[in-house]
């Protein structure tokens, strides 16, 4: 969507830091011995807290409140019975909807003992998205935004999912268009004032596609590399976006 007015931008702002909350009360909780579905739960309280709806159940009937996506997964991961290890990398990942407006925000999470290179991993995605925060703004193509995540992580050695990438939002989970997370000299349509995206590098140890698992839903990488995901939802402006997704 784009922001027309000043009780849109208002109700955006709503539902990002009610996903930001929820987001952030699942990293403080998230440990080894809890089940992907408990860690769920959580984050299905705090969505209920708040009286925001789970994007991914209202728009495509998914089966959970959250995405819980570990070590090769990338996205899309079912919460249920796993029982998270120490050591691995957790990705969650919030998408809520209130009052019609919709907001999503993602984060890996590094799980005791990390091992230096999880973390270097992870460091290296948060800065691909600021790396991304950075030139998105009005009048630059989509394509600058895949080639600002894409530097990150030729820089440190590593790889950007093709198929995965930020997308609109605001009025359902996934609207147009498709931000990529790498230089794709397809998307040349320019960003504009008010337009509202997330941005959301997924960065691998190896991999650049991403395959279904036989659930139906879970995305891992098709040579079982390691992927991290960190993801906020902007409003686009002429200068630095408006972060929505702050706690
Ligand atoms: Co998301
Ligand atoms: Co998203």
């Amino acid at each position: 969507m784009t922001v027309e007015n000043e009780a849109q931008l208002v109700a955006l702002k709503r539902i990002g830091r009610i996903v930001a909350l929820t987001l952030q009360r699942m990293k403080e909780r998230v440990q080894a011995g809890m089940t992907t579905k408990e860690l769920d739960e959580l984050g299905a309280q705090e969505l209920e807290r708040h009286g925001a709806r789970s994007a991914p159940i209202l728009d495509y009937n998914y089966p959970g409140a959250t995405c819980i996506s570990i070590n090769d997964e990338a996205a899309h991961g079912i919460p249920g019975p796993r029982v998270i290890q120490p050591g691995d990398l957790v990705n969650i990942d919030v998408c809520a909807e209130l009052a019609g407006y919709y907001a999503d925000s993602g984060a890996s999470v590094a799980i005791p003992p990390v091992s230096p290179g999880v973390r270097r991993l992870c460091e290296y995605t948060q800065r691909a998205l600021e790396a991304a925060i950075g030139v998105a703004k009005a009048g630059v193509r989509l394509q600058e935004i895949g080639r600002a995540v894409q530097r990150v992580a030729t820089r440190g050695g590593y790889q950007c999912i093709r198929e995965l990438g930020g997308h609109g939002i605001g009025r359902k989970i996934h609207e147009a268009p498709s931000v990529p997370n790498w230089n794709n000299r397809a998307a040349t349509e320019r960003l504009h004032e008010g337009q509202v995206i997330t941005l959301e590098p997924f960065l691998t140890t190896g991999a650049i596609h991403v395959k279904t698992a036989a659930d139906g839903w879970t995305l891992h990488t098709t040579d079982g590399s390691l992927s991290a995901q960190y993801e906020h939802t902007v409003v686009i402006t002429r200068g630095r976006p408006i972060l929505l997704t702050l706690v």
